[in-house]
């Protein structure tokens, strides 16, 4: 990666070693579909992965893997649009493995959402071709994508021929480890023609049946003509160029699916769209606009390479969930829409994620929460099925709410393929739950709280309150058999059966929920409240149990910090110095000891985050009340102690735990809060996490770390309808400026710098913002800037 602006993300030079890395981080898309950075010249294989995915297409098929059927639905790769090659009349085709490559330069404009590469192929006797590529995913028009190719012959005159193909014999393919798995989920792939300049392509899913409809122009200053075969609808031109001359030539594309609302038929629509499609550079302009409105809502301010870093995960946070997924029925899926990792499931992450957007795109997280409420049904069953009440969301989540974590997961270290329990992670109803309640704080939206947001918010609370189980020794209600955060932990060593008894962390977001839920309950409406009590069978007893329960859930303690679980304290302590000496990289210390034949079980390491999550998700001041209600004195040497212990004891093997700990531990006026923040800056730039980003961003990192500006440094709460901020110092991001969407007001401007907030409301007829800072309150007018200095 080369020096650039803080607008453009370049790279100089063909390194195959990093391609796959480079095509994650130049994917182009729109929150309905992206194609990931590859040449257009070259085909899937070791070095290069032309992906493009639309957000909610998944497919499920069966495999034989280790003697065993397994069953998986994955995001499906879509026919490849971008094919385009050309090559002079009788050679090869061009590409950077085959021929030489004088000159390479590839850069992504944040600011206008394309991506322009410029290759020089040497040709034969001192002759060579530039070649000039610019590429964008329509921010405009969410159907539509655009290639322009700019031919330039250097040394000589003469032909060249160049061929543009919509290309259906792709397969799902990206990801080493799914290799075995069928990865075949198109057919019924047809080509045609709908006029001169224009191809199609149509398929559908193997099992989902969802149709896919793909129209291609192409425009050129020379006849264009057409072949199609069975797979590929291809079209060909012959250019003359001559030195000094550029030839362009410009591919539009269209992609529909049989999901869309307001269409008939995917085809149709396709070839309708491209067919009305303006020219290279009104599609630009309106795509340029759209872009420019989408930086204005999510402005951020950091100065220096954070800040080029920030506006980078900002870039692909919007490509992945941009206004266009409001309309979708789609979840967050933990790897954007840029690679085939975790098969585009939807995780936690969302937890990551949301708080982010509350912000910026409110309407957004609103279709995000409908998302999981659409499949409350599904978590309810879920819920019946282990002989529980309340809703049980999956672990992983695709297109209809049913638990989509894989069965066996294989370990690339040792080749085995082994049974994964990661769906006992039960605390993702509890981060839904979080959603909607900061969703609602932040926008103010009782209609939605009021409805899906409380039937959601009551079958979760049911749940916990049904999982948890009375123990007389206790006095104390536990809820077993759970995996936390820490998936590495996913048994008591020598266990016959998976799962681990009180989870800190599930137990504590289970009493938030319930206290929320039961809060949320008072404050309803009253015919509300009886239409909810009547569909549920909510009764007064139900609700006392609940009482009961949040007050009364066991959060283990041991050696005075908080126990990641019953028993943790009492695990072997790992040699964490001579792992380190022996195997360098660490992070994936549960397949590393798997490969030795023992199990990251018997140790005190975690994988990432877990007890230390609820100093993410809360405030010092609202832990100490859950904690307080729960009967535990949470005092700062308690929490300080604990946040030392698995400091000590976690692996960072997610890419979520650096954002993490650099949150509390900033909070915590931590010195060691920068090399935190920093792995998280850095986690998919430089692949931190061994070359996992080639197969997909990690979207939760990405976006956690736009929120750890505008909340974890600045302490900003939207709770009791004002806001609130209580800054935390961080020497090394230290003055940074944002812009929020907050109660109806559009563009709120708040700066920090040398120890003082500027606030900036626009002018508007709404009421005033109430801003209450740790020392004072003030009430900021519309059309008015205050400047606060902060407590020191
Ligand atoms: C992490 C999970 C996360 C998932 C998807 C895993 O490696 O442990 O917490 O939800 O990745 O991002």
């Amino acid at each position: 990666m080369t020096a650039a602006t803080s607008w453009t993300w370049e790279y100089d030079g063909y390194e195959p070693a990093d391609e796959r890395l480079r095509e994650s981080l130049c994917t182009l898309g729109n929150g309905y579909f992206a194609t990931r950075g590859a040449f257009p010249e070259c085909v899937a294989d070791e070095v290069h992965y032309p992906g493009t995915y639309a957000a909610g297409c998944y497919n499920r098929l069966t495999s034989d893997v280790a003697g065993h059927s397994v069953e998986n639905e994955d995001m499906v790769n879509l026919p490849n649009w971008l094919a385009l090659r050309f090559r002079r009349p009788g050679g090869r085709w061009l590409t950077p493995d085959t021929a030489t490559v004088l000159d390479h330069r590839q850069v992504l404009h944040l600011d206008s959402g394309m991506m322009e590469r410029v290759t020089r192929y040497a040709l034969a006797e001192g002759k060579a071709l530039f070649v000039r590529q610019q590429r964008f995913v329509g921010m405009a028009d969410p159907h539509l994508a655009v290639l322009r190719t700019e031919f330039t012959a250097e040394g000589f005159a003469g032909a060249l021929d160049v061929e543009a193909a919509l290309d259906g014999g792709v397969t799902n393919s990206g990801v080493a480890r799914y290799r075995d798995l069928d990865g075949h989920h198109l057919t019924h792939v047809h080509t045609g023609s709908s006029a001169p300049d224009t191809v199609w392509l149509r398929c559908r899913t193997r099992t989902s049946d969802i149709r896919i409809g793909m129209a291609a122009r192409l425009t050129a200053d020379v006849p264009v003509t057409e072949r199609l075969e069975v797979s590929r609808a291809v079209q060909r031109i012959h250019l003359d160029l001559t030195p000094g001359r550029t030839a362009t030539v410009d591919k539009t594309v269209a992609l529909h699916t049989s999901h869309d609302p307001a269409i008939s038929d995917p085809l149709d629509a396709a070839v309708d769209r491209v067919d009305a499609a303006s020219g290279f550079d009104d599609l630009l302009k309106a795509h340029r606009t759209a872009w420019d409105q989408l930086w204005r809502r999510a402005e951020i301010d950091v100065p220096g390479a954070a800040g080029r870093i920030l506006r980078l995960h900002l870039f692909h946070v919007l490509q992945t969930l941009s206004p266009h997924t409001a309309d979708l029925d789609v979840g967050v899926p933990a790897r954007g829409l840029h690679g085939e990792a975790y098969r585009g499931h939807v995780f936690w992450d969302e937890l990551f994620v949301l708080p982010y957007l509350n912000l910026h795109f409110p309407e957004v997280s609103r279709a995000l929460l409908g998302y999981r409420h659409r499949r409350l049904d599904q978590a309810r069953a879920a819920a019946r099925a282990t002989g529980r009440r309340g809703a049980l969301y999956p672990w992983q989540s695709g297109s209809d709410g049913r638990e989509e974590t894989q069965e066996l997961h294989l370990n690339p270290r040792s080749g085995r393929w082994l049974p994964d329990h990661s769906r006992l992670q039960h605390h993702v109803g509890s981060a839904i739950a979080y959603n909607v309640w900061r969703y609602c704080e932040a926008t103010g939206d009782a209609e939605f709280l009021h409805t899906k947001g409380a039937e959601m918010l009551l079958q979760i609370a049911r749940y916990w309150a049904d999982s948890a189980v009375y123990d007389e020794g206790l006095g104390r209600y536990r809820i077993q058999g759970v995996v936390g955060p820490d998936e590495y932990h996913d048994a008591y060593p020598d266990a016959k059966l998976p799962g681990l008894d009180d989870n800190a962390y599930t137990n504590v977001t289970a009493a938030w929920v319930l206290t929320r839920t039961l809060e949320v309950l008072r404050a309803l409406p009253e015919p509300r409240r009886r239409e909810l009590l009547e569909r549920t069978g909510l009764d007064g007893g139900e609700r006392e149990h609940w009482d009961e329960v949040s007050r009364t859930l066991h959060v283990p303690f041991h050696g005075g910090v908080i126990s990641q679980f019953e028993g943790y304290g009492d695990l072997a302590e790992l040699d964490w110095d001579g792992y380190r000496k022996r195997y360098g990289d660490i992070r994936r210390l549960d397949r590393i000891l798997e490969a030795e034949g023992d199990t990251v079980n018997r140790y005190q390491a975690s994988k990432q985050a877990d007890v230390l999550m609820l100093g993410y998700l809360f405030s010092p001041a609202e832990l100490q009340e859950i904690f307080s209600r729960l009967g535990h004195r949470l005092d700062q040497d308690t929490w300080r102690r604990t946040v030392d212990y698995y400091l000590r004891r976690t692996s960072h093997g997610s890419t979520l735990s650096g954002l993490v700990h650099g949150w509390v531990l900033a909070r915590a006026r931590r010195a060691e809060a920068w090399t935190f923040c920093q792995e998280a800056l850095r986690g998919d730039i430089a692949d931190l996490q061994g070359g996992t980003t080639g197969e997909g961003i990690h979207l939760g990192a990405m976006a956690g770390t736009l929120d750890l500006v505008q909340r974890g440094l600045t302490g900003l709460a939207t709770s009791g309808g004002a806001l609130c901020l209580d800054p935390v110092p961080l020497p090394e991001l230290s003055s940074y400026g944002f812009a929020i969407h907050y109660l109806g007001h559009w563009g709120i401007q708040l700066r920090l710098e040398h120890g003082r907030l500027e606030i900036t409301v626009p002018p508007s007829d709404l009421d005033p913002i109430d801003v209450r800072l740790p020392d004072r309150s003030v009430s900021v007018q519309p059309g008015e800037m205050r400047r606060l200095m902060l407590p020191g």
